[in-house]
């Protein structure tokens, strides 16, 4: 009976292929036979929009079947999993394309102007309350990490997040991230006063390119202990290349019945998660806010509580964390732009689009510094805190879809053809460009060294980086952890040795005291600074690793290296006199030195634990660790 049904489904639908076209492409109609009702409906939206090249080399129906199948298995899948379908992806394109070549600039009718946000100081008054804040609504809270980026500058082999964030400990990004996480909930929840404790979601977007290891790596560390209900994983998938200005879709110059797809970029996730169903989940669950965040960047959880501080005391929709930009640095200025017709949004504008925008629009000097010293427009991160129910209402108009673009590469200035295939790409920042008017769009500006250190670039590129940009390598990436820990412990009051200036790799670094501790001993600065007491003094050569919860540093003079763990229910004071010895050098190591692992030849040197002090404390009571 169902055969019955399909085969007048099919007759239909081919009647209505041939009605379509009946000579646009004769390989697919002689091939219907073997293609379900669903294939065809595919085939005719192909043909609709002006794909019939890709049935071009189809040879009569017995031959290559399974490739004819399996090619619009593809297209049912490139067409199921980008809001609007294959036959919108295909249309946008075509416009972008034509926008393209004529050179339209997407800033037409705008106007630059600052908008306004909150400028925060580490350790001040006003940090320590917004960060007060911003811890209770972590409960409330679920993270969105984005990690389904190939990494192709920094050429690493395994995915970034499993890359130790430091080589003191090696702990990795996630593990990082994790720990963070679970230690700010706990955090919450002792606000919270009784209600009950809710386990914060986190979610990662994954692609092809990383999803199998990040699952392997969490599933081989026991979600790094988090409960694995809390964890969900979300595949983005790449879309379809485009060959030309008509946006044919590029094929596989290795297969014929394979389209070349490519990565869409991390604005993804928002569709995802809204066609996840779990903004809907979260929202009854009473939760109100959503914090999106990247793969490397280990600095980002200092200030993560007051950040999430400020979008509560200002009620921001969207809140996008920043940090003080030099006129003309490579990363986009956060700018509110506001057109003849009226329409304004506070967005993300990429530094080699701001400077001609300023130019054109009333500022001859166009992107320059201000009194501060920095660009009055701040420096984007690409770190965002939504507030849910907005965020919901607005994707429910949109599905979820972001503003995208196109960026091909043209062989010549006729703009005719590409050097190599292109496609549609959207960047997670871009979300507030749908936004009307009255959204709550603001930023969080805080100062680079604690916020933002990303490794994203291989040693060559990063000791190309002109002189004062940053390095943005696994050498800056580690030393950075570094020098943001002993500058808390400074405002903390520790007396914390001046750094000297090293090379690694090519690239000229501060190497600070190699401080470290996990998050469950302090994931804010009031928690750090209730933990130091007295006088406390770090020489540079020095390592200091903190992992118990309950540890004290009270009248402590190091000069070497000391490691403390405890078990949470222990309380552990450690001082009262000197730890001096050999300790842990950082010592320089050959990038191109093919016994070492990867890990540590990226990063130029290695750790050479020579001499320690360290203890640990496994049981509960009062302990004293006097040297
Ligand atoms: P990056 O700008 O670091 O890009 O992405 P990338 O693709 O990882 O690295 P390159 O450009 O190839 O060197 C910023 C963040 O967005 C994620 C990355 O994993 C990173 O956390 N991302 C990027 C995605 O999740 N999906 C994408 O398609 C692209």
């Amino acid at each position: 009976m169902a055969s019955a049904v399909d085969s007048a489904i099919q007759k239909l639908a081919t009647v209505q292929l041939n009605e379509l076209s009946t000579s646009s492409s004769p390989n697919l109609q002689k091939n219907l036979s073997i293609l379900s009702p669903e294939q065809i409906e595919l085939g005719k939206m192909l043909l609709e929009t002006g794909q019939v090249h890709l049935f071009e080399n189809w040879p009569d129906p017995g031959v290559d079947d399974d490739d004819k199948k399996a090619l619009l298995a593809q297209v049912d899948l490139l067409n199921s999993s980008y809001p609007g379908g294959l036959a919108s992806y295909i249309k946008t394109a075509r416009e972008l394309l034509a926008d393209s070549k004529a050179g339209r600039n997407p800033f037409d009718g705008f106007t630059p102007s600052v908008p306004s946000g909150e400028v925060l100081t580490c350790g001040d008054d006003n940090f320590i309350q917004y960060e007060e804040s911003g811890v209770k609504q972590i409960q409330n809270a679920a993270f969105v990490l984005v990690a389904g980026g190939l990494g192709e500058r920094l050429g690493y082999k395994g995915i970034k997040v499993a890359l130790p964030m430091e080589t003191t400990t090696g702990t990795c990004f996630l593990q990082h991230y994790i720990e963070s996480i679970l230690s700010l909930s706990k955090a919450s929840y002792k606000h919270a006063q009784g209600e009950c404790q809710r386990d914060v979601p986190l979610v990662i977007m994954t692609s092809d390119d990383t999803h199998g290891h990040t699952l392997q790596l969490l599933e081989s560390n026991s979600y790094f202990g988090m409960k694995p209900t809390q964890v969900k994983l979300l595949k983005q998938e790449k879309v379809a290349c485009l060959a030309d200005n008509d946006a044919r879709l590029a094929l596989d110059p290795n297969n014929k019945y394979k389209i070349q797809t490519k990565p869409h970029g991390h604005g993804d996730v928002h569709a995802l998660l809204y066609s996840s169903g779990l903004l809907k989940e979260w929202k009854d669950a009473g939760l109100r806010w959503v914090l999106f965040f990247q793969d490397t960047n280990g600095l980002l959880f200092k200030a993560i509580p007051a950040a999430l501080g400020v979008s509560v005391t200002k009620e921001y929709h969207v809140n996008s964390l920043a940090v003080p930009r030099k006129a003309k640095e490579a990363i986009g200025g956060i700018t509110k732009l506001t057109h003849t017709d009226g329409r304004e949004m506070v967005i993300n504008v990429e530094y080699n689009q701001l400077d001609p925008l300023l130019r054109a629009t009333g500022h001859p000097d166009g992107d320059v510094n201000c009194e501060t010293g920095f660009s009055p427009y701040p420096g984007n991160i690409n770190q965002l805190i939504l507030e849910l129910g907005p965020y919901i209402d607005e994707l429910s108009k949109t599905g979820g879809a972001i503003k995208e673009f196109i960026n091909p590469k043209y062989k010549d200035s006729t703009k005719t053809e590409f050097k190599s295939s292109t496609r549609l790409e959207c960047m997670m920042q871009d979300y507030p460009k749908t936004l009307p008017p009255s959204a709550r769009v603001g930023f969080t500006v805080t100062e680079i060294w604690l916020a933002y250190a990303p490794v994203k670039n291989n040693p060559e590129d990063a000791a190309k980086v002109p002189k004062g940009n940053p390095y943005h390598s696994a050498t800056s990436g580690e030393t950075a952890i570094y020098r943001a820990n002993s500058m808390i412990l400074r405002k903390a009051g520790v007396k914390v040795d001046d750094p000297v200036t090293q090379v690694f790799n090519g690239q000229e670094v501060e190497v600070w005291s190699r401080v470290v501790w996990k998050p469950k001993w302090a994931v804010t600065f009031s928690d750090v600074k209730s933990k130091v007491k007295g006088n406390n003094s770090v020489s540079q050569k020095s390592t200091l690793v903190i992992k118990g919860h309950n540890v004290v540093i009270e009248d402590l003079k190091l000069d070497g290296a000391l490691i403390v763990d405890s078990v949470d229910e222990a309380e552990v004071k450690v001082g009262g006199g000197s730890v001096c010895n050999n300790g842990w050098t950082i010592e320089s190591v050959d990038k191109d030195c093919v016994e070492l692992p990867e890990e540590v030849r990226i990063r130029g040197f290695k750790i050479n634990k020579k001499e320690q002090l360290e203890e640990f404390y496994g049981e509960s009571g009062n302990f004293c660790l006097k040297p």
